[in-house]
């Protein structure tokens, strides 16, 4: 690995750049150079690049359904972790991978300006899909959890409960999901034609890899955040009913 040029690192694996970058490493800088020869020049360990590359590859694996069997407040804050993931490392190096790239062939000229063009409508979108999901989703389903073991001012919550419609909210989000449909028309659904380039390469893979990504999160809301929140609703609606019962 310390003798290999950059370029053939990345080429080896493209999440590797993802890798580089987090080092403050821009990859296409220093194509020709030796991973020892960039080291050196930013005094930077070898090894502990080559350990993060591992990683990176080992983490890359979706995760278990099984093991993300959580309890409601655990599987919040998954979700919110995975939130700030989106928004403070993996959307910026996707928008610093996509400003820097160029090229002379015009099909990937225009595809390139297209995505320069797309992507911060894109991101913006998403950034306030996330924020209502943290600020109203999120807020509420807890609510209703600490309402389980009476810890709510059931008068709080009951207007909560009318407010928030909790079923139409799963129902849109299965419908909303696929926020990458632009990006997918624009890259011929991230299909190479003709391209030898390595940066559109990663770049390609990288857009590829946070569909996949947010897909995946999309699939835990609504497949274990979503009915959780449905069950904890009618849990929460049965207390209410013996209590104006008793009454
Ligand atoms: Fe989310
Ligand atoms: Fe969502």
């Amino acid at each position: 690995m310390h003798k290999r040029k950059i370029q053939d690192i990345i080429g080896e694996n493209y999440i590797f750049a993802s890798v580089l970058h987090y080092f403050g490493l821009k990859f296409y800088d220093y194509s020709d150079k030796t991973l020892e020869q960039v080291c050196k020049l930013k005094g930077l360990s070898v090894e502990k690049i080559s350990q993060s590359f591992e990683r990176a590859v080992n983490e890359d694996a979706t995760p278990d359904f099984e093991q993300l069997n959580y309890p409601v407040e655990l599987l919040v804050e998954y979700l919110k972790h995975a939130h700030h993931k989106f928004v403070k490392q993996r959307l910026p190096y996707i928008v610093d991978l996509i400003q820097a790239c160029k090229s002379q062939d015009p099909y990937y000229d225009q595809v390139l300006k297209d995505l320069k063009f797309v992507l911060p409508l894109f991101i913006e979108d998403f950034i306030k899909h996330m924020y209502e999901e943290e600020d109203e989703l999120f807020h509420y389903i807890l609510l209703l959890n600490k309402a389980t073991s009476g810890d709510v001012k059931m008068f709080n919550l009951f207007q909560s409960m009318d407010k928030y419609r909790l079923q139409e909210h799963a129902l849109e989000h299965h419908i909303h999901e696929d926020e990458m449909a632009g990006i997918r028309r624009i890259t011929a659904n991230y299909n190479l034609i003709n391209c030898n380039d390595l940066h559109i390469k990663v770049v390609y893979s990288e857009l590829l890899r946070f569909e996949q990504e947010l897909k995946t999160h999309a699939k835990i809301e609504n497949e274990l955040l979503f009915p959780l929140a449905l069950q904890l609703e009618a849990k929460v609606k049965t207390i209410f009913k013996e209590r104006v019962n008793l009454n």
